[in-house]
């Protein structure tokens, strides 16, 4: 009982924090460079996925959200982001992480995040691992979304078995990053819209 009432207290602090530092966190995507080069992207080292992190989050998120309105967009974000939403999710991530059940990395430049990567097995129809990716427009092309994959599968092996990903077939970038990898196609999903990839972690 004890336990369920810290797990509850600290989702209400972290909650809290979230509410007053959501102007600060507005404030510092104003500040965030667009365009960086290569050599300003090889200094940004993944690391793990924090619980507080709901908030850089959520900044991130909803710069996604406004790019995928754009006519060659590769991923849909069918809701604009909640904060309050978006904390919780990051709360339980991190609740899913410290049970063995889940992987994250995430990349910060100026203190904003600017490259997620996670692998759960929360979503999925059968519970099966499932790996999604994200880096900011500006900080792409330049290395940093496979060290963002190469990091958080590291951090899967030990966990999982293989893990699996969706991807349009026009998104072409994502998956000659997936091929390289070691991903391999094994055929569309059930709408017959994405390409469902597989990667197996298990040493033989
Ligand atoms: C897909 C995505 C995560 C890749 O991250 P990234 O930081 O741009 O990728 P990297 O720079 O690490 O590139 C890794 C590999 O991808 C491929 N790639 C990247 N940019 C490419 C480009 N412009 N043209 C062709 N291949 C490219 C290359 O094979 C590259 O290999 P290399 O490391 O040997 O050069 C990123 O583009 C992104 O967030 N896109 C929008 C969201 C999205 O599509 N998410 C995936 C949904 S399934």
């Amino acid at each position: 009982m004890r336990d369920m009432e810290r797990t509850h207290l600290s989702a209400q602090v972290v909650e809290n924090r979230a509410r007053q530092s959501q102007t600060t966190a507005q404030l510092f995507a104003g500040y965030l460079r667009t365009r960086v080069d290569r050599a300003y992207v090889d200094q940004i080292i993944p690391r793990t996925f924090l619980r507080d992190d709901g908030v850089k989050l959520f900044s991130l998120w909803g710069s996604l959200y406004r790019e995928s309105f754009s006519v060659q967009n590769f991923w849909t974000v069918n809701e604009e982001p909640d904060l309050t939403e978006t904390v919780r999710w990051g709360a339980k991530l991190d609740e899913r992480m410290r049970m063995g059940k889940a992987a994250a990395k995430v990349a910060e430049a100026e203190n904003n995040m600017v490259g997620f990567c996670y692998v759960t097995d929360e979503y999925s129809k059968n519970k099966e691992p499932f790996l999604t990716i994200h880096v900011r427009e500006g900080f792409r092309h330049k290395g940093l979304g496979r060290r963002l994959m190469e990091a958080t599968i590291e951090d899967c092996r030990g966990i999982f078995d293989a893990i699996k990903l969706s991807v349009l077939p026009k998104n072409k970038n994502a998956k000659e990053l997936y091929l390289k990898l070691g991903f391999v196609d094994i055929g569309m999903n059930d709408t017959g819209k994405y390409e469902r990839m597989k990667l197996e972690l298990r040493r033989s």
